[in-house]
């Protein structure tokens, strides 16, 4: 009893040099943010909304009207020039549209992948999401082991090995849309085309039948709520701590959950297999499995690193290439000249054949100039960045080291020094005798942190164009919008809503 009364009487002593002690802390914080807003205030950029939280308003302001922010970064770079500085909390986020800057820092290992943003994608909202998967892993070390084993699985050996599957996939596409012209219904295409990219995705990366255009399946939503609990996580420091917000964010971490424990499963029954000594495919699955631990036993670690891929892998390998799907189809509905040229190549170059193969897909120069083209108007991922670790002087300004550089590729496409009248759709920008962009076009990233499935993207993407005009007409249903929906990647708004007609060749 004398020691509870005791302890009451301390309490308001201890609460009051908490709040002494938190108050010192606190001024402490300031007066370091007060720091770098001296240190880093000569670069140009917006003004800042808020002492403590910088310019993370702005962004907020953007995602509540379901905007895309980075046609605010566009904004600000036509502003403000090719360097522009933003300031979150004790951040530093150097926007940079300079080609050579570009070039020195995206091409070389030297700059890791920001901590910032990668960090934050390791848990979403406490729940471990893409840990120390390729995208984020920062160590250099331990992204370049995972890479020299995953390699392999992307080669153009591999990947011609492929098309079999790719095509046995996108038929499956095709038999749904001749259901679709049938019966006079209005297709949503991003839909579909989402089912097939995952569908391929499962099939060629991890051997799994989902046939998602025939069963549903939880996975799309799943991704689509981790996309979006990341735009908020990433985007809006303050959103975890607003209880309005906390169903959201347990949905967020279900869906995490769901990926994970299938990604577990999955893994299991691969490695069951191995160990009775099945003959299992070189896919990205087993990549995935030597990439971990190679000891008799693995640790915990092991195990979470494996999913850590193999969420990675379910993620990148199908949003941002359905996105460009959709967003192609989009641009070729509105550009009737643009579809004819296209439709003339595929007859050309493919016939009526069913079974594509590598290197038809090599002949369709026209249809790959389309696709660079949708990915300079709408890069499906739209931005990566770089720790700056030391100073340097960008386009005349002296940048301090410790600093984030932020590449956009959705604002650097759309920068009218870089593409002139830039809003205009013209895949000539992209004729193999038309001078190259010059660090300013990069949707799949730049130098060694770049795309590892680039070329899986661009076979897919091909092929199933190829295979869509070869065998439809489709015309985009009026009234819808050409809006972008940002989350995180983007994807068109609409849906790209299509009425679909059996093609008569003659
Ligand atoms: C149109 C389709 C695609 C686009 C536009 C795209 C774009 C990108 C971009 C911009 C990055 C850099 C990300 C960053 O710096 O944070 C990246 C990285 C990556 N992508 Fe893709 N991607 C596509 C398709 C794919 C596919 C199909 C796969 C796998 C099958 C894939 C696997 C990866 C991996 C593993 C990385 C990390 C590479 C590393 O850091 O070593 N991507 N992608």
């Amino acid at each position: 009893m004398a020691i509870l009364s005791a302890l009451w009487s301390w309490l308001p002593h201890a609460l009051l040099f908490s709040l002494c002690v938190f108050f010192v802390f606190f001024l402490g914080y300031c007066l370091y943010i007060r720091h770098l807003h001296l240190k880093y205030d000569h670069i140009p950029g917006p003004p800042r909304k808020s002492f403590l939280f910088g310019h993370s308003a702005y962004l907020v302001e953007v995602m509540k009207k379901d905007g895309v922010v980075h046609d605010l970064f566009l904004e600000w770079a036509e502003t403000y020039g090719p360097v522009y500085r933003l300031n979150v909390l004790h951040y530093v986020i150097i926007g940079v549209y300079c080609p050579e800057a570009t070039k020195e820092i995206l091409m070389s290992p030297k700059y890791p992948k920001d901590k910032f943003l990668y960090k934050r994608l390791f848990n979403l909202f406490g729940q471990r999401f893409l840990g120390n998967g390729l995208v984020t892993a920062q160590n250099h070390e331990l992204w370049y082991k995972q890479r020299r084993i995953m390699d392999p699985a992307f080669s153009s050996l591999y990947l011609r090995g492929l098309t079999g599957t790719f095509n046995e996939r996108a038929e499956k596409l095709m038999e749904r849309l001749s259901e679709e012209a049938d019966n006079n219904t209005v297709a949503n295409m991003l839909h579909l085309v989402n089912c097939v990219a995952l569908d391929i995705i499962a099939k060629v990366a991890f051997g799994v039948d989902l046939d998602l255009l025939k069963y549903s399946s939880p996975f799309p939503k799943a991704i689509e709520t981790c996309l979006k609990g990341m735009c908020y996580y990433v985007r809006d420091t303050t959103f975890e701590y607003k209880p309005q917000n906390w169903p959201f964010i347990r949905e967020v971490r279900e869906a995490s959950r769901l990926l994970r424990s299938t990604g577990a499963q999955w893994i299991n029954e691969r490695k069951t297999a191995i160990q009775n000594g099945e003959n299992v495919p070189k896919d990205i699955l087993t990549q995935i499995i030597k990439s971990a631990g190679q000891e008799e036993v693995m640790t915990k670690e092991d195990e979470e690193f494996m999913l850590d891929n193999f969420v990675t892998f379910f993620i990148a390998g199908q949003e941002t290439t359905a996105n460009q799907l959709a967003f192609c189809i989009m641009e070729l509905g509105r550009h009737p000249d643009i579809l004819e040229r296209v439709k003339k190549e595929v007859d050309e170059v493919i016939g009526v054949k069913t079974e594509i193969s590598y290197d038809d897909l090599g002949n369709l120069t026209y249809l790959s100039q389309v696709l660079k083209e949708t990915l300079r108007i709408y890069p499906t991922a739209p931005g990566t960045s770089r720790d700056l670790l030391e100073d340097m002087v960008i386009d005349g300004h002296h940048i301090p080291g410790g600093v984030t550089c932020m590449f956009s590729s959705y604002a650097s496409g759309r920068l009218e020094k870089f593409f002139k009248d830039p809003l205009k759709f013209d895949p000539d920008r992209f004729h193999p005798d038309a001078p190259k962009p010059y660090y300013c076009y990069y949707p799949f990233a730049l130098g060694p942190r770049s795309c590892l499935g680039q070329n899986f993207a661009q076979l897919e993407a091909k092929l199933v164009m190829a295979k869509l005009i070869q065998r439809f007409d489709f015309t985009l249903v009026p009234g819808q919008s050409f809006d972008i929906k940002d989350t995180g990647t983007l994807r068109p708004k609409s849906g790209v809503l299509c009425k679909i007609q059996h093609r008569h060749t003659s």
